[in-house]
């Protein structure tokens, strides 16, 4: 591997072999979702606690600091919205070019395995890494579900990151489900987890992210229950406590509780 390939994933997968990525890209589809609908006021406060954020051009520009940032994967599939015909429709939506104009990490695309426009989103994974590959850039696929979120199996998940593997992703982000590690076993690739819609309580993520690990994630890729949680800076630390310090559930969670009434700092 190239010096500049694993610098960039250097700069993403932190020194103990774990990462924690916050994401902060579902408006290319989803719009003003909740609790993002003013991007910079959900990501200044929890920067400081993210390793990289995943993002779309448009979002990092307007709503994130140069001078400020942290490592960026950029969000580069899209063309498709929450009210249109078929999520999974998506074609390549930012070049290698603004890739490297805007200095990221890594670039990250959805691929749909068994929708209408699986071959498309595949093809333009296989084409996205050959770009990247020329330039050094890391390629994060992520095995989407749509509206479908039932398909959070991992018969089917397995499938789905091991398709992204060969086709030459570097990190695989996919859903946790049950049996995690027969998902993260057939992957010869690093797989991160997302988190999917909000959970009920802080117990049930902090849970499931900790299973995962167990089962040999190197860490999350996870929004929605980070930032939709009244106390998301709380949230992101008792994370971080499970991902970097091998803190268990029980312990993510008494910190989460100890902070969570806390003012919180300006990032
Ligand atoms: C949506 C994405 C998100 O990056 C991914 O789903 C992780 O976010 P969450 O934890 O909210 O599911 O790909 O575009």
């Amino acid at each position: 591997m190239d010096w500049g390939m694993r610098n960039r994933l250097a700069q993403l997968v932190q020194r103990d072999g774990h990462c924690l990525f916050l994401p902060v890209d579902h408006g290319y589809f989803q719009g003003p979702t909740h609790k993002l609908e003013e991007p910079r006021k959900t990501i200044e406060p929890l920067l400081p606690y993210a390793d990289a954020l995943f993002i779309t051009r448009g979002v990092l520009r307007s709503s994130v600091d140069a001078d400020k940032s942290k490592p960026v994967i950029l969000r580069v599939s899209g063309g498709a919205s929450v009210i249109g015909k078929d999520l999974s429709n998506e074609g390549l939506a930012a070049s290698m070019e603004e890739a490297i104009r805007l200095n990221v990490s890594a670039v990250g695309l959805s691929v749909f395995v068994g929708s209408e426009y699986e071959r498309e989103s595949l093809l333009n994974l296989a084409k996205l890494v050959d770009e990247g590959e020329r330039y050094g850039i890391p390629v994060m696929a992520v095995t989407a579900v749509g509206k479908e979120l039932e398909k959070r199996e991992a018969r089917y998940l397995a499938l789905c990151c091991r398709i992204a593997a060969e086709l030459g992703a570097r990190i695989v982000k996919t859903y946790w489900c049950e049996n995690f590690d027969r998902v993260v076993r057939g992957c010869p690739v690093p797989v991160v987890m997302a988190g999917g819609p909000q959970v009920d309580s802080e117990l049930e993520v902090l849970e499931f992210v900790y299973d995962g690990m167990q089962r040999g994630a190197i860490g999350v890729n996870l929004g929605r229950n980070v930032w939709q949680n009244d106390h998301p800076v709380a949230m992101i630390k008792a994370l971080r406590a499970i991902i970097h310090e091998n803190a268990t559930p029980r312990e993510a969670q008494e910190l989460f509780n100890s902070l969570k009434g806390q003012p919180v700092a300006a990032g």
